[in-house]
Protein backbone atom coordinates (compact mmCIF):
# COMPACT_ATOMS: atom_id res chain seq x y z
CA UNK A 1 0.00 0.00 0.00
CA UNK A 2 1.03 3.31 -0.96
CA UNK A 3 0.37 6.43 1.43
CA UNK A 4 1.10 9.98 0.92
CA UNK A 5 1.00 12.53 3.23
CA UNK A 6 0.43 16.63 1.87
CA UNK A 7 -0.15 20.05 3.34
CA UNK A 8 0.84 23.17 3.47
CA UNK A 9 4.46 24.36 4.93
CA UNK A 10 4.22 24.25 8.64
CA UNK A 11 1.43 21.37 9.11
CA UNK A 12 3.39 19.70 11.18
CA UNK A 13 3.58 16.46 7.72
CA UNK A 14 6.46 15.68 8.40
CA UNK A 15 6.01 14.84 12.55
CA UNK A 16 2.88 12.81 11.74
CA UNK A 17 4.49 10.33 9.39
CA UNK A 18 7.36 9.73 11.72
CA UNK A 19 4.54 8.69 14.18
CA UNK A 20 2.47 6.72 11.68
CA UNK A 21 5.68 4.94 10.99
CA UNK A 22 6.33 3.88 14.34
CA UNK A 23 2.49 3.09 15.04
CA UNK A 24 2.22 0.92 11.74
CA UNK A 25 5.97 -1.09 13.24
CA UNK A 26 4.53 -1.53 16.10
CA UNK A 27 1.46 -3.10 14.88
CA UNK A 28 3.82 -5.81 12.63
CA UNK A 29 3.77 -4.03 9.24
CA UNK A 30 7.00 -4.06 7.15
CA UNK A 31 6.76 -0.22 6.06
CA UNK A 32 9.34 2.11 4.23
CA UNK A 33 9.64 5.96 5.11
CA UNK A 34 10.30 8.31 2.07
CA UNK A 35 10.49 12.16 1.30
CA UNK A 36 10.21 13.77 -1.89
CA UNK A 37 12.10 15.54 -3.03
CA UNK A 38 14.71 13.10 -2.13
CA UNK A 39 15.09 9.50 -0.83
CA UNK A 40 17.87 8.34 -3.31
CA UNK A 41 21.56 9.94 -3.14
CA UNK A 42 20.13 11.38 -7.03
CA UNK A 43 17.27 12.57 -5.67
CA UNK A 44 19.03 13.96 -2.20
CA UNK A 45 21.50 15.87 -4.97
CA UNK A 46 18.75 17.21 -6.37
CA UNK A 47 16.97 18.61 -3.02
CA UNK A 48 20.16 20.06 -2.43
CA UNK A 49 20.30 22.01 -5.69
CA UNK A 50 16.04 23.06 -5.58
CA UNK A 51 16.76 23.93 -1.75
CA UNK A 52 19.89 26.74 -2.12
CA UNK A 53 19.12 29.58 -1.14
CA UNK A 54 21.41 31.15 -3.89
CA UNK A 55 19.27 29.68 -6.57
CA UNK A 56 17.35 32.62 -6.76
CA UNK A 57 17.05 32.62 -10.68
CA UNK A 58 15.94 28.98 -11.22
CA UNK A 59 13.40 29.26 -13.40
CA UNK A 60 9.76 27.73 -12.61
CA UNK A 61 9.99 25.17 -15.34
CA UNK A 62 13.69 23.99 -14.18
CA UNK A 63 12.18 23.51 -10.68
CA UNK A 64 9.29 21.31 -11.84
CA UNK A 65 11.69 19.09 -14.17
CA UNK A 66 14.32 18.99 -10.77
CA UNK A 67 11.59 17.67 -8.46
CA UNK A 68 10.07 15.21 -11.26
CA UNK A 69 13.64 13.97 -12.30
CA UNK A 70 14.28 13.27 -8.60
CA UNK A 71 10.41 11.66 -8.52
CA UNK A 72 11.05 9.53 -11.01
CA UNK A 73 14.59 7.69 -9.37
CA UNK A 74 12.54 7.97 -5.99
CA UNK A 75 9.95 5.76 -7.37
CA UNK A 76 12.14 3.28 -9.74
CA UNK A 77 14.91 2.84 -7.20
CA UNK A 78 13.18 2.61 -4.24
CA UNK A 79 8.81 2.38 -3.85
CA UNK A 80 8.03 0.35 -6.51
CA UNK A 81 10.72 -2.69 -5.22
CA UNK A 82 9.43 -1.85 -2.32
CA UNK A 83 5.92 -2.18 -3.16
CA UNK A 84 6.38 -5.47 -4.78
CA UNK A 85 8.05 -6.73 -1.73
CA UNK A 86 4.35 -6.04 0.16
CA UNK A 87 5.44 -2.83 2.09
CA UNK A 88 3.53 -0.41 2.80
CA UNK A 89 5.07 2.41 1.73
CA UNK A 90 4.74 6.38 3.23
CA UNK A 91 5.70 9.45 1.40
CA UNK A 92 6.14 12.54 2.72
CA UNK A 93 4.87 15.02 -0.06
CA UNK A 94 4.43 13.20 -4.13
CA UNK A 95 3.14 14.06 -7.36
CA UNK A 96 0.00 16.07 -6.04
CA UNK A 97 3.07 18.93 -4.29
CA UNK A 98 3.99 19.46 -8.09
CA UNK A 99 0.46 20.29 -9.04
CA UNK A 100 -0.39 22.36 -5.95
CA UNK A 101 2.91 24.49 -5.81
CA UNK A 102 4.41 24.74 -9.58
CA UNK A 103 0.65 24.12 -10.73
CA UNK A 104 -1.03 26.57 -8.80
CA UNK A 105 1.42 28.32 -7.32
CA UNK A 106 3.90 28.83 -9.68
CA UNK A 107 0.64 29.49 -12.46
CA UNK A 108 1.98 26.72 -14.73
CA UNK A 109 -0.19 25.13 -17.61
CA UNK A 110 -1.86 22.01 -15.12
CA UNK A 111 -2.40 19.83 -17.88
CA UNK A 112 1.34 19.94 -19.30
CA UNK A 113 2.05 19.25 -15.86
CA UNK A 114 -0.09 16.38 -14.92
CA UNK A 115 1.74 14.96 -18.47
CA UNK A 116 5.12 15.67 -17.37
CA UNK A 117 3.93 13.98 -14.01
CA UNK A 118 2.93 10.70 -15.59
CA UNK A 119 5.81 10.70 -17.28
CA UNK A 120 7.55 10.52 -13.92
CA UNK A 121 5.43 8.41 -12.09
CA UNK A 122 5.09 5.69 -15.07
CA UNK A 123 1.61 6.23 -13.61
CA UNK A 124 1.94 4.89 -10.27
CA UNK A 125 -0.28 6.85 -7.79
CA UNK A 126 -1.29 6.62 -4.34
CA UNK A 127 -3.70 4.42 -2.63
CA UNK A 128 -4.77 6.73 0.34
CA UNK A 129 -3.53 10.85 0.31
CA UNK A 130 -3.68 12.81 3.63
CA UNK A 131 -3.75 15.92 3.31
CA UNK A 132 -3.00 17.90 6.76
CA UNK A 133 -4.98 20.72 6.86
CA UNK A 134 -4.09 23.66 8.02
CA UNK A 135 -4.35 28.00 7.10
CA UNK A 136 -1.15 29.17 5.26
CA UNK A 137 -1.58 31.67 7.56
CA UNK A 138 -0.77 29.52 10.29
CA UNK A 139 1.63 27.57 8.46
CA UNK A 140 3.68 30.38 7.70
CA UNK A 141 3.57 31.58 11.12
CA UNK A 142 5.26 28.27 12.37
CA UNK A 143 7.25 28.41 9.70
CA UNK A 144 9.27 31.41 10.32
CA UNK A 145 10.38 30.00 13.42
CA UNK A 146 12.10 27.41 11.55
CA UNK A 147 14.97 27.13 9.23
CA UNK A 148 14.70 28.95 5.82
CA UNK A 149 15.26 27.10 2.53
CA UNK A 150 14.71 28.76 -1.42
CA UNK A 151 10.99 27.35 -1.64
CA UNK A 152 9.86 29.02 2.00
CA UNK A 153 10.32 32.36 0.70
CA UNK A 154 7.11 32.63 -0.89
CA UNK A 155 4.74 35.37 -0.41
CA UNK A 156 0.93 34.80 1.31
CA UNK A 157 -0.54 35.07 -1.78
CA UNK A 158 1.17 32.30 -2.99
CA UNK A 159 0.60 29.78 -0.45
CA UNK A 160 -3.08 30.78 -0.85
CA UNK A 161 -3.02 29.54 -4.27
CA UNK A 162 -1.06 26.29 -2.98
CA UNK A 163 -4.40 25.73 -0.49
CA UNK A 164 -6.76 26.51 -3.27
CA UNK A 165 -5.25 24.02 -5.40
CA UNK A 166 -5.29 21.57 -3.39
CA UNK A 167 -8.83 22.23 -2.61
CA UNK A 168 -9.38 21.05 -6.22
CA UNK A 169 -7.81 18.23 -6.01
CA UNK A 170 -9.17 16.59 -3.41
CA UNK A 171 -13.00 17.46 -4.97
CA UNK A 172 -11.60 15.76 -8.26
CA UNK A 173 -10.10 12.69 -6.76
CA UNK A 174 -12.19 12.04 -3.19
CA UNK A 175 -11.90 8.54 -2.81
CA UNK A 176 -8.15 8.91 -2.65
CA UNK A 177 -7.77 11.83 -0.08
CA UNK A 178 -8.26 12.45 3.23
CA UNK A 179 -8.53 15.54 4.72
CA UNK A 180 -7.29 15.97 8.33
CA UNK A 181 -7.76 19.31 10.61
CA UNK A 182 -4.26 20.12 11.58
CA UNK A 183 -4.55 22.83 13.77
CA UNK A 184 -5.27 20.45 17.01
CA UNK A 185 -2.78 18.24 19.37
CA UNK A 186 -0.16 16.29 18.14
CA UNK A 187 -2.08 12.87 19.43
CA UNK A 188 -5.31 13.92 18.30
CA UNK A 189 -3.96 14.69 14.90
CA UNK A 190 -2.27 10.71 15.10
CA UNK A 191 -5.09 9.39 15.80
CA UNK A 192 -7.40 10.46 12.71
CA UNK A 193 -4.50 9.68 10.86
CA UNK A 194 -4.49 6.16 12.51
CA UNK A 195 -8.03 5.73 11.77
CA UNK A 196 -7.80 6.52 7.75
CA UNK A 197 -5.14 4.23 7.10
CA UNK A 198 -6.57 1.62 9.35
CA UNK A 199 -9.99 1.99 7.23
CA UNK A 200 -7.82 2.11 4.16
CA UNK A 201 -5.84 -1.11 5.14
CA UNK A 202 -9.01 -2.80 5.79
CA UNK A 203 -10.79 -1.66 2.53
CA UNK A 204 -8.00 -3.41 0.75
CA UNK A 205 -7.43 -6.86 2.40
CA UNK A 206 -8.38 -9.39 0.27
CA UNK A 207 -11.90 -10.92 1.13
CA UNK A 208 -11.25 -14.22 2.45
P1 LIG B 1 10.62 20.73 2.88
O1 LIG B 1 11.67 21.44 3.65
O2 LIG B 1 10.64 19.25 2.80
O3 LIG B 1 9.19 21.30 3.34
P2 LIG B 1 7.94 20.63 4.00
O4 LIG B 1 8.35 20.29 5.39
O5 LIG B 1 6.90 21.70 3.94
O6 LIG B 1 7.56 19.43 3.15
O7 LIG B 1 10.67 21.34 1.43
C1 LIG B 1 9.91 20.89 0.43
C2 LIG B 1 9.39 22.09 -0.32
O8 LIG B 1 9.27 21.72 -1.68
C3 LIG B 1 8.02 22.53 0.14
O9 LIG B 1 7.99 23.95 0.19
C4 LIG B 1 7.10 22.09 -0.97
C5 LIG B 1 8.00 22.08 -2.16
N1 LIG B 1 7.65 21.13 -3.25
C6 LIG B 1 7.24 21.62 -4.47
O10 LIG B 1 7.17 22.85 -4.65
N2 LIG B 1 6.94 20.74 -5.47
C7 LIG B 1 7.04 19.39 -5.31
O11 LIG B 1 6.76 18.60 -6.25
C8 LIG B 1 7.47 18.89 -4.03
C9 LIG B 1 7.60 17.40 -3.81
C10 LIG B 1 7.77 19.79 -3.03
Amino acid sequence: MFITFEGSDGSGKSTQIHLLEDYLRKNGQDVQLTREPGGTDIGEGIRQVLLDMAHEKMHARTETLLFNAARAQLIEQEIRPALSGGKVVLCDRFADSTVAYQGYGREQDIEELKRLISFATGGLSPDLTLYLDLPPEEGIRRKLADYQNRLDVQGLSFYRRVEAGYREMIAQEPQRWVVINAGRSLEEVHQEVVRAVQDKLTALAPSR
